[in-house]
């Protein structure tokens, strides 16, 4: 049997992130022949492309990770509508330098959290824009915004019976589609 290793972006430095959560709890619904890690972002310099050539060891770091993944999952809150800088900084480090981009092809999903009724919407649709101009294969449905509420996680921090069907049937169609894009 293949295994898959899927590299885990979230878009939130916060340590009691909503986001961080949902990465942990959903990953749990995956068969076991999928490994998930979560990519360290928080320690990537700003992104300057005068350090093409000469790129810190955190990004040669998170680059293999990406290049070694199967598939790649993100998990973002949206701020002022669009997704958090850390994660776009880590998106422009992993396309560059020119012609040594990290995602073309990786198939991927995307998930987000927030306390607002929207669930994340409108950063999800600009983090689909720029996985476009990156080659990322991102899944186009099911989508999920999910609305940070009461009862969603369980006692033990995983997906709580409520929500635990539709986000069976995402992580379903999320496994389905990394099985038939990973190279
Ligand atoms: C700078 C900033 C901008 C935000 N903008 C939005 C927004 O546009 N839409 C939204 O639903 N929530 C917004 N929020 C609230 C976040 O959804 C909330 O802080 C959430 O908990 C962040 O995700 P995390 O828990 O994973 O850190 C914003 C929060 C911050 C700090």
């Amino acid at each position: 049997m293949s295994q898959y290793q899927i590299a885990v972006i979230v878009g939130s430095l916060r340590k009691d992130s909503f986001n961080r959560k949902l990465a942990s709890a959903v990953v749990k619904l995956a068969p076991s022949e999928f490994t998930f890690k979560q990519v360290q972002i928080a320690d990537l310099p700003l992104y300057n492309q005068d350090d093409d050539a000469n790129q810190a060891e955190s990004v040669k770091g998170m680059k293999g990770e990406i290049a070694a993944a199967q598939g790649i999952l993100f998990v973002t809150p949206e701020y002022n509508r669009s997704i958090p800088g850390v994660l776009k900084n880590a998106i422009d480090h992993g396309s560059r330098p020119y012609g040594q981009s990290v995602w073309g092809g990786k198939p991927a999903g995307v998930l987000g959290i927030s306390p607002g009724a929207t669930g994340t919407a409108m950063a999800q649709q600009h983090l689909r824009n720029v996985l476009v101009a990156v080659g990322v294969l991102t899944m186009a449905q099911p989508e999920a915004f999910i609305q940070a509420k009461e009862g969603l996680f369980d006692e033990n921090g995983e997906i709580g019976a409520g929500s635990k069907k539709f986000l069976q049937n995402w992580m379903d169609q999320y496994v389905t589609w990394v099985k038939k894009h990973a190279g």
